[in-house]
């Protein structure tokens, strides 16, 4: 956690100056440590130079952001008709579709612009509705197959249900392509998975390649020589936070809360992304590469979080307090809503310090649950402090609620200069689409 707080320490000066110029809260994102990112995730295609990487705009959509990263020959996954808009209008080079509703209003666009659109199928229904527009549009599509990989769930937990809904069961494969055969619009060209967030270790990605592998030696010459990707989506776990709860119910929690509370927060740790993809690469070689009659397919990776995460931070002011046991700030839960499930280490700006006080750092709104944090790294707190909370760049700003605060403007720093790269919420926002 430590690591967090010397962050905060670092951009401590610039991030005071984009506060006096801009106010807060404000969202900030450090330029120079996304481009640092891109740099060393790149650096993985010296392992396996027939990679393509795909940012997934749902982590953190921000314009500004994606067009940086389709500056660095990074794609874009998308799932939503917006998202789509978003990459044609930033003129991504290519473009994956993924998602289990896509509408036929999607479907539509992702089919009208098939020249850079990959639609990865996540069922058979979805596939009939695609031949059905393809024919309409007298288009070409490359598809994907989005597949159920059971490796790691258990059946009867929760989080079986929760992912098993996503893709192609293994039994339905080679149905689902005698059809596609069948059909001159629809090129078939890849397997597609996505094993769940904030994949610790790379060994879920090589069970699951593994799979991939049998699915794959299970088809005749012809499909094989057909494969021309393998998209082991996103997941890749970032460091800078320590998990509030655990997907595997009371008892991990228990565990979590212990370690929480015994070791002060440590933060999650993950293997570096070039030596989890290196390994991810070794299983593709032994697993996929393989397979005779197998024409060198691409492999695909989709991250999102491990992009953004530790490149924004949320810059919010102490407003009121009440004792020393109670601060309120201009910020709210709902701006960060992440932070309920995740602690992020929290600086005092305005007087920096390792050691950690305890103090209820309250949201503005009106709502019980608004409680960004209950300890801060700084000294004594007091009114028109500026906090810090760092690593907030993925599933933050973009999953936030509209209720009562404006939501926060974000800054772009970079290279000396702070530009805002989106504006505050306004009341046009807020009631623009109501009917009065
Ligand atoms: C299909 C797919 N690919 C990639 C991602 C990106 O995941 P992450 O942001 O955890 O890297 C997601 C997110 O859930 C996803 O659903």
């Amino acid at each position: 956690m430590f690591q967090e707080i010397k962050k905060a320490q670092k951009y401590r000066k610039r991030f005071i100056e984009s506060v006096k110029k801009f106010g807060t809260p404000q969202y900030v994102l450090v330029v120079d440590e996304l481009k640092e990112r891109i740099n060393i995730i790149n650096q993985i295609k010296k392992y396996y130079p027939n990679i393509d990487i795909y940012y997934t705009y749902k982590a953190n959509c921000r314009p500004f952001i994606c067009k940086l990263l389709h500056e660095s020959d990074i794609h874009a996954s998308v799932s939503s008709i917006f998202e789509l808009k978003l990459a044609l209008k930033l003129k991504a080079k290519k473009i994956i579709y993924n998602g289990p509703g896509k509408t036929r209003e999607e479907l539509n666009l992702a089919i009208l612009n098939s020249d850079k659109v990959i639609i990865n199928v996540d069922s058979f229904e979805e596939l009939k509705e695609i031949i059905k527009i393809s024919k309409i549009k007298n288009k070409k599509v490359s598809i994907g197959l989005r597949v159920c990989i059971k490796t790691n769930h258990d059946v009867k937990s929760n989080y079986d249900v929760k992912w098993s809904r996503f893709g192609i069961r293994r039994e339905e494969i080679s149905y689902i392509l005698s059809i596609i055969k069948k059909e001159k619009n629809i090129s078939f060209e890849g397997f597609h998975f996505h094993i769940g967030i904030k994949n610790r270790s790379p060994s879920l990605y090589k069970k699951s390649l593994k799979e991939i592998g049998k699915i794959i030696r299970a088809l005749n010459d012809e499909e094989k020589k057909k494969i021309k990707f393998i998209n082991i989506g996103g997941g890749f776990g970032v460091e800078g936070y320590f998990p509030r709860s655990n997907r595997n119910g009371f008892v991990a929690e228990m565990i979590n809360k212990f370690y929480a509370f015994k070791y002060n927060y440590p933060m999650y740790k993950t293997v570096p992304i070039e030596i989890f993809i290196k390994a991810v690469i070794d299983s593709f070689k032994k697993d996929i590469l393989s397979i005779k009659n197998i024409d060198n397919p691409k492999m695909i990776l989709e991250p999102g979080r491990w992009f953004v995460s530790p490149c924004v931070h949320l810059l919010t002011k102490v407003i009121y307090k009440k004792g020393e046991h109670y601060a309120i700030l201009d910020s709210s839960i709902t701006m960060c809503s992440a932070l309920l499930y995740e602690y992020h280490p929290i600086s005092n700006l305005s007087n920096i310090s390792y050691e950690m006080k305890k103090c209820n750092l309250l949201g503005s709104s009106l709502f019980h649950i608004d409680i960004l944090g209950k300890n801060y790294y700084g000294n004594r707190l007091k009114i028109n402090d500026i906090l810090c909370i760092t690593s907030m760049g993925a599933y933050m700003e973009n999953v936030s609620w509209q209720f009562c605060k404006p939501l926060p403007k974000i800054i772009a720093l970079s290279n000396g200069t702070m530009k805002k790269i989106k504006k505050e919420e306004d009341f046009n926002y807020r009631f623009g689409r109501d009917i009065f």
